[in-house]
């Protein structure tokens, strides 16, 4: 059993605390406005390494380094291309991870041993004040997955992080709880190690936010030999239930789909999103529910069209995987 603790109101002390305990070598888990992240100090191999344990994932998989400004950036990077700028410039904070050459601090238990590193400075109060207090401290940055075991669904809130790793954590890490994250997928992946931005992973930051922001008409393209980027294997973001899309449902299967669709009879409701935001917002904390009723088969009705459905039919797409 964990002592983890829930760190639920956030006067200076308690951030100072959190901030104190990521230095120690600690893990201090916090929200985001994408999904909850599991931090630990991004120059403490040691620390880092308990990300990977605690997750169960390969360390060869890299890791993003959240910081509060994108005026702290320049330390991790080399190669900042103008493009980069803007998009910094426009969508920071925000759900949205820029991947550059590295620096020298950005070393080998971060990057997974590629000469790349990812940057995102979040749009959340308590990850933005626990970034602040981690640098007044003389922290350089906090390298954070999603909270959850390797290849399940990212947790939206306090209660599923601490679902999916309290019996990992120890007495001196912490979980901190900001509310439901409100975008509730992944941030946007944008390489920009080469002419042109590409996108390695959607998410709430479009292609077409990002060709208006850089005034490119044409983004990269996803080539062999691009960086790793572990949410492309095959199966993840899954539950334990077995997921499947666009079918009707039957009886017994939990369902998720437009509130427009009616629920058949005997069959489970778990999300009833308006739009495709909501539907963003809501999907993981059902495709949860669907696990906590012990239902084995999940049916999701995708939502069409573009923007944020793109990066809701990517993580579909891979919970469907390998059932
Ligand atoms: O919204 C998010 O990005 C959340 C919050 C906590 O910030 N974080 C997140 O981290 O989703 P994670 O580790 O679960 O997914 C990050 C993905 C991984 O698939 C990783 O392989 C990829 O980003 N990644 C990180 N650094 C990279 C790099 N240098 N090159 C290519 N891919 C990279
Ligand atoms: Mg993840």
């Amino acid at each position: 059993m964990s002592q983890s603790q829930f760190v639920s109101k956030y006067t200076t002390d308690a951030l100072q605390t959190a901030a104190q305990t990521l230095l120690e070598g600690n893990l201090v888990a916090f929200p985001t406005e994408t999904v909850y992240g599991l931090g630990a100090d991004a120059l403490n191999k040691q620390a880092v390494a308990r990300i990977y344990e605690a997750k169960g994932r390969p360390s060869d998989h890299p890791l993003i380094v959240h910081i509060h400004s994108t005026q702290f950036m320049g330390q991790w990077v080399d190669d900042v291309p103008e493009y980069a700028i803007a998009l910094a410039r426009d969508f920071w904070p925000g759900p949205m991870t820029l991947i550059f050459k590295r620096s020298s601090l950005a070393q080998d238990f971060i990057t997974g041993g590629q000469d790349t590193v990812g940057i995102r400075v979040p749009n959340h109060v308590v990850a933005l004040a626990l970034l602040e207090a981690f640098h007044n401290l003389g922290g350089r940055g906090v390298a954070a997955p999603s909270a959850n075991r390797f290849g399940h669904v990212s947790p939206t809130t306090a209660k599923a992080v601490s679902d999916e790793l309290s019996e990992y954590l120890n007495s001196e890490d912490q979980i901190m709880d900001g509310g439901p994250s409100a975008v509730g997928v992944e941030s946007t992946i944008i390489d920009c190690t080469s002419a042109n931005p590409r996108i390695l992973r959607p998410g709430a930051i479009t292609e077409e936010m990002i060709k208006q922001s850089t005034g490119l008409v044409e983004l990269g393209t996803q080539t062999p030999g691009a960086p790793r980027v572990s949410g492309s294997l095959e199966k993840h973001y899954a539950p334990a239930a077995k997921v499947y899309l666009d079918q009707t449902p039957i009886a017994g299967q939990g369902f998720i789909a437009a509130s427009r669709r009616v629920t058949p009879k005997g069959v489970t409701r778990l999300a009833a999103p308006k739009n495709a935001d909501e539907f963003a917002r809501d999907l993981y904390t059902a495709l949860r529910k669907a696990d906590e009723l012990g239902l084995q088969e999940v049916v999701v009705e995708q939502p069409q069209g573009e923007g944020i459905a793109v990066a809701i039919r990517d993580r579909l797409l891979k919970a469907a995987a390998g059932r």
